[in-house]
């Protein structure tokens, strides 16, 4: 018996239940992986016993030796995986990555320019809810009706209100982003362009989409979507390094050693180390061939499952995809997309609903689900898989719909594809 079915049968009986929705079912949530046997070891290791306010060599503990190895060997991962001179690995996850740029390169009330929300935009990116649409004054950009971006109305926008920062990444858009044209809006402006590619980090790493690096001012990432690692964030830049312990003036130049300063003493405390231990893990396995492989097989399935949507009559927002994601608009199929998101849930394929484009429907249930392939790849699916499990969706969003039999019917063949290709076969919290 494991050490936690043994004390707490409780909890280890519910990760086993958990456990068996995730190998049972299709995870097309696109923000969504599974990690490695080795990442989820570093995860559960003893370096969350360990506080280390501070950085590597600049510990405000004793007894960093150790980690201060593991935490090297991240930094220096992440700079060799993404060509950058400065990698921050430390903070806790996506938001506080982001809000650690705002914190190093904006003052309070400073003007910020991100994508809505309603049109594929992170709520860090400037929602009125949010510390980003709070503490400094956002304007927010919107898509063009086709779904594409609209450069011609963020340069507008961006000339008329001035902002001091213009955020590009989003958690729905289905196309490539061309980074040099909306540098070069920034720059028309004297904005810092921060790049938020937490969706498409992995795809970025295999060469199936274009980088960032050496365009946007600075780039965070969440480290647990495509590039397959725990749960965590990285922000990259480049420019000059610095000692954090020192104050330096707010310029490109130093954004290291203001990133540096933003995270520790500005936001955060003691790094979460076994956070630490398997991001360094999750980069090595970035930096092989197989992952290349990986990353543009995710394009290719995304593509593929888009394909036999297409032709089965379903509407995507731009027409189709080149990265990770597909937005689909419901409206034509009469369906909303929470509706859509319960039938999908009930047959075992976890999607998310989603708005699309100058949606009429409300945000909670809105007209669209967005669905992606990153983790179906990992488990080995190909084309051939994803036309099956397009047929799949149709299935239960057709038959499926308001008849229970019909939904138990379509589980089982959910789980008999799933099957096919075993997600961490000896692992159990039980036994
Ligand atoms: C583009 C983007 N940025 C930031 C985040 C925030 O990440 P986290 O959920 O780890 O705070 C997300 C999460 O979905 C995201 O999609």
């Amino acid at each position: 018996m494991s050490h936690l079915s043994q004390s707490d049968l409780e909890i280890a009986q519910l990760l086993e239940t958990e456990l068996h929705r995730q190998r049972d079912g299709l995870e097309m949530i696109p923000s969504e992986n599974f990690v490695s046997r080795s990442v989820l070891d570093a995860l559960g290791c003893i370096g969350t016993n360990k506080y280390s306010e501070g950085y590597p060599g600049m510990r405000y503990y004793g007894g960093c030796k150790n980690v201060d190895a593991v935490e090297n060997i991240a930094r220096e991962r992440a700079k060799a995986l993404f060509g950058v001179t400065h990698a921050n690995v430390q903070p806790y996850s996506g938001s506080p990555a982001n809000q650690a740029v705002y914190f190093a390169l904006l003052d309070p009330g400073d003007t910020v320019m991100g994508m809505h929300l309603y049109f594929g935009g992170h709520m860090t990116h400037g929602l009125p809810v949010n510390f980003s649409g709070t503490i400094y004054r956002s304007v927010q950009y919107q898509s063009r009706p086709d779904g594409y971006l609209d450069l011609d109305a963020m340069a507008e926008m961006a000339k008329k209100e001035k902002p001091k920062m213009i955020i590009v990444g989003a958690t729905a858009y289905p196309r490539q982003y061309d980074w040099k044209p909306l540098k070069e809006i920034a720059d028309s402006v004297g904005a810092f362009l921060m790049a938020d590619i937490s969706h498409i980090a992995g795809l970025i790493v295999a060469g199936a989409h274009p980088s960032p690096v050496g365009i946007a001012d600075v780039i965070t990432t969440t480290t647990h979507k495509t590039l397959r690692g725990p749960r965590g964030a990285m922000i990259l830049c480049n420019g000059n390094e610095s000692t954090p312990l020192k104050k330096v003036e707010r310029s490109r130049e130093n954004i290291p050693t203001l990133i540096d300063r933003a995270i520790i003493p500005g936001l955060q405390g003691g790094p979460h180390n076994h956070q630490t231990a398997a991001i360094a893990v999750t980069l090595k396995e970035a930096a092989t061939p197989e992952f290349n492989v990986y990353g543009h097989q995710i394009v290719k399935n995304a593509k593929a499952l888009a394909e036999t949507l297409l032709e089965l009559g379903y509407e995507l927002v731009t027409g189709g995809t080149d990265n990770h994601l597909i937005l689909v608009n419901l409206t034509n199929k009469g369906i909303s997309g929470k509706e859509a998101e319960s039938v999908l849930d009930a047959v075992g394929i976890t999607v998310n609903k989603n708005t699309v484009p100058f949606d009429p429907r409300k945000p909670f249930d809105p007209s669209g689900i967005r669905m992606g392939t990153p983790a179906l790849t990992t488990r080995g699916f190909t084309e051939t898989d994803m036309k099956q499990v397009g047929r799949l969706i149709h299935q239960a969003l057709s038959e499926g719909m308001g008849s229970e039999a019909k939904q138990q019917e379509i589980k089982m063949n959910v789980k008999e594809l799933a099957d096919t290709h075993p997600l961490y076969p000896d692992l159990s919290y039980l036994g």
